[in-house]
């Protein structure tokens, strides 16, 4: 097999299979264990399961059902319930060896609660210390005569990106149980602020409020398309029909809350109010650049201007753009809404990209005016980086190692499955290099 060939077909192959590596999910991990069923319960509900898979470098110390119900019986507020919890949510890897080899046998280490900024003063740290006998103790920074809260067990140790361990019981921190002001959830109030006005005139008209309202509950995130650019926008929206008004309204929300630093750590494909299954996609791509974060679609590119509000479980940000869904603006692409097009150059190498050969879209270095995207194909596609070269190759040596014959019986069907792929994408691909060759 050409070994150009058979790189391509790697990255296609495993392409799948890095995204699923690199994330980690809390929910699935405690699940396996029951005893924690409740604190999994709380960390879902609270939201902070979304902030602890999105985080590199963490650990998080999970108390049973029994030690769950203690902090339950004090009746606290969800909001007061979710500083408490964030406590036990570190900002560092400590695997139950560093745990038992801490300098100078007691550091001090920072907490999710700490990143709220919810916490005043240094009340978001947690002391860890080795004590005698190797009984490792867990002390919040303003409760430093609690004692009893050690270290048990480890749940799950994956250096140097997550750490679940279970610790004895809650960390009893004065200020993480005080009372805390609940969110404002009135979405229509927080629409009404600056901003957002005539985006929320258009919701109201339209009827499109009432899927954001009912999307709170779970979170969700509105990107309001300041005044001028709304005013901007009045003659294509007019144009629209009523249902047609509603989606492009409702691709203007997502259902998920995502704070700033979600959205600028996050680069892909998102799907909003709008989306509908496989026919009516509504995705657009976040994309990040420098400090700005972009949302394009393949008709136009917005940056995010401002934040109206952040605060679990609603976030509201303006733009700079009214955002236009391909499924509407399809024909809309030659109007070329952006300040600088594509050279006739770059143009016509995206429709060479467009017959669909990914190995010459991976060679496409992203020169000027290659910026906007106005292909058809997916962006999802266009993401192989020298990191996924890297794993090309390494996929490119395992192939060998399977091709030299190995025949360990536990691996003999996966081996069988991942050959089958490998042959049915070979095939694939050849008949598109076959198509791409006839047609030029
Ligand atoms: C995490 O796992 C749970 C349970 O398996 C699942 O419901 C949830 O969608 C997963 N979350 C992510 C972000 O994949
Ligand atoms: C400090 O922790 C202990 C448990 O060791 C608890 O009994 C006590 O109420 C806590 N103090 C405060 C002020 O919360
Ligand atoms: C930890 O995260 C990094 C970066 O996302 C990843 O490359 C690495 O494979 C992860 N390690 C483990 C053990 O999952
Ligand atoms: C939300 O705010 C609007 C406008 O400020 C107000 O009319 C409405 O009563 C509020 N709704 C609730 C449920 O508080
Ligand atoms: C709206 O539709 C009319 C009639 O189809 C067309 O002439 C006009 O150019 C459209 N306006 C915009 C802004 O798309």
């Amino acid at each position: 097999m050409p070994t150009a060939t058979a790189i391509s077909l790697s990255i296609l192959f495993l392409l799948s299979l890095t995204t699923t590596i690199h994330a980690h999910n809390i929910t699935r991990i405690l699940a396996k264990h029951p005893e924690f069923s409740t604190f999994n319960h709380y960390l879902t509900i609270t939201h902070l399961a979304n902030e602890i898979n999105r985080r590199q470098t963490i650990t998080v110390c999970a108390v049973d059902n029994a030690a769950m119900s203690d902090l339950l019986s004090k009746g606290l507020s969800i909001q007061t319930i979710k500083n408490v919890l964030s406590l036990h949510v570190f900002a560092d890897y400590f695997g139950s060896k560093k745990l038992h080899q801490v300098t100078k046998g007691s550091t001090s280490t920072a907490t999710m609660y700490q990143a709220t900024g919810e916490a005043p003063g240094t009340a978001g740290y947690v002391h860890i210390t080795d004590v005698k006998g190797g009984k490792v103790r867990f002390t919040p920074e303003d409760n430093l005569s609690q004692t009893d809260s050690v270290y048990v067990k480890s749940i799950l140790e994956m250096p140097y990106n997550i750490s679940v361990i279970q610790i004895s019981s809650i960390l009893q921190s004065p200020e993480a149980e005080a009372p805390t002001a609940a969110p404002d959830l009135n979405l229509t109030s927080l629409l009404d602020r600056d901003g957002c006005q005539s985006f929320h005139n258009l919701l109201t008209t339209s009827g499109a409020i009432g899927t954001f309202l009912s999307s709170v509950e779970a979170g969700v995130t509105v990107f309001c398309p300041d005044d001028d650019a709304i005013t901007a926008f009045a003659p294509k929206y007019k144009n629209l029909t009523a249902a047609e008004k509603t989606s492009l309204l409702l691709y203007h929300g997502i259902p998920v809350y995502n704070s700033m630093g979600m959205l600028r750590s996050s680069n892909g494909l998102m799907n909003t109010l709008a989306t509908e299954g496989a026919k009516k996609k509504y995705d657009f791509t976040v994309q990040n650049d420098g400090n700005d974060v972009k949302l394009k679609t393949k008709v136009v590119t917005a940056t995010v201007t401002g934040t109206v509000v952040d605060d679990e479980p609603i976030a509201i940000y303006t733009l700079d753009k009214v955002l236009q869904p391909r499924e509407l603006f399809k024909g809309a692409v030659e109007e070329a809404d952006e300040p600088a097009p594509a050279p006739k150059g770059a143009k016509k190498k995206k429709k060479a990209a467009k017959k669909g050969d990914e190995a010459e879209e991976d060679a496409e270095a992203p020169g000027p005016g290659s910026d906007e995207d106005y292909s058809d194909d997916d962006a999802a596609d266009q993401t192989a980086s020298s990191g996924e070269r890297v794993v090309a190759m390494v996929s490119v040596v395992v192939m060998a190692v399977f091709d030299s014959g190995y025949h360990g019986s536990p691996t003999r069907v996966a081996h069988a499955g991942i050959e089958f792929s490998f042959y049915f994408l070979f095939l694939i691909y050849d008949l598109k290099i076959f198509i791409l060759f006839y047609l030029s």
